[in-house]
C-alpha cells in the first residue's frame, strides 16, 4: 500500500455553502444576481468599473458577517496536524480558509481582502471599498482594483500547484463543480503523477467521472469525517 505524506487539496466555493457565502452555478446560474461575464471579466472591468468595482466592495463587505464552517476549520487542523507537504488551492476569494487557521494555503483565484494595481501589479490587504481611480500607494497610479483573476487572466500559483501535484500521493477536491479550468485539469494532472484521487462534494460534478471515489454531501459533513481519518490512519 502506498504511504501517504503529500496532499494536496482543492477547494470550490461549496466548501464555504454552509457559512452562507453562495455558490457560483446555483440555480439560474447567476453569481449574486449577476451573469459571471459582467462582474468577471477585463472588458466587465473596463466597460462598467463602478459596476464591477461596486460588486465586489459588497462582497468584501459581505465576509464580515459570516464565519469558518466545520469543513474550513477540519482543513486548518489537518494543516496543523499533518506531518507531511499539504498544499490548500482554493478557488474562492473569501478569507474563510485562514479565519479557520489554514496556512499552507494558495488562492489561485484572488482575494477580495487583496488590491492589486493594474499599473505596477503591487498587491495591498484592503478592507474598505475600492472605488474606481483609488490612486496605488506604491506607484500613485489612479489604478488600484480588486485583486481577482478574471475568465481570461492566468491563475495564481500554477508554478507552485504544478511541482506539489507533480509530488502528491493524494488529490482531494471540495465542493467544486469542475466547470473551470485550469483547477478542473488538476485530478488528471494528479493521476498522470500517480496520486490517488477522490473528491467530496454535494452532488455529481462535471468531474467526477475522473475521480478514484466521489463522496457526495456536505462538506461540513464529509471534510470533518475524511480528516479524522486521514489524521488516526
Ligand atoms: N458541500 C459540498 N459541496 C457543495 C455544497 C456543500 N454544502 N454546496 C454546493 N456544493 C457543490 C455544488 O454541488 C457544486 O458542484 O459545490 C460546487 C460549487 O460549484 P461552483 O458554484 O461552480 O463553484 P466553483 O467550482 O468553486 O467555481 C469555480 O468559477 O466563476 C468561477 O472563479 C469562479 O472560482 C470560481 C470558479
Amino acid at each position: 500500500m502506498t504511504v501517504m505524506r503529500n496532499i494536496v487539496i482543492l477547494t470550490g466555493a461549496g466548501i464555504s455553502a454552509e457559512s452562507g457565502i453562495a455558490t457560483f452555478r446555483g440555480p439560474g446560474g447567476l453569481w449574486e444576481g449577476h451573469r459571471v461575464e459582467d462582474v468577471c471579466t477585463p472588458e466587465a472591468l473596463a466597460a462598467d468599473p463602478v459596476l464591477v468595482h461596486r460588486f465586489y466592495d459588497l462582497r468584501r463587505a459581505a465576509l464580515r458577517d459570516v464565519r469558518p464552517n466545520p469543513a474550513h476549520e477540519a482543513l486548518a487542523r489537518l494543516d496543523r496536524e499533518w506531518s507531511g507537504a499539504l498544499l490548500i488551492v482554493t478557488q474562492n476569494v473569501d478569507d474563510l480558509h485562514e479565519r479557520a487557521g489554514a496556512r499552507r494555503l494558495l488562492h489561485m483565484h484572488g482575494a477580495l481582502n487583496q488590491a492589486l494595481c493594474a499599473a505596477c501589479a503591487a498587491r495591498f490587504d484592503w478592507t474598505a471599498d475600492l472605488p474606481p481611480g483609488t490612486p496605488c500607494p506604491t506607484c500613485h497610479a489612479p489604478a488600484l482594483r480588486p485583486d481577482i483573476v478574471f475568465f481570461g487572466e492566468i491563475s495564481y500559483g500554477m508554478d507552485r500547484i504544478e511541482a506539489a501535484l507533480a509530488e502528491a500521493d493524494l488529490f482531494v477536491s471540495i465542493g467544486t463543480s469542475g466547470a473551470v479550468y485550469p483547477a478542473a485539469g488538476f485530478v488528471r494532472m494528479a493521476q498522470a503523477c500517480g496520486a490517488a484521487t477522490l473528491e467530496l462534494n454535494l452532488d455529481r460534478s462535471e468531474g467526477s467521472g475522473w475521480f478514484d471515489e466521489s463522496r457526495l454531501g456536505p462538506a461540513g459533513q464529509l471534510v470533518p469525517a475524511w480528516v479524522e481519518q486521514m489524521l488516526s490512519a
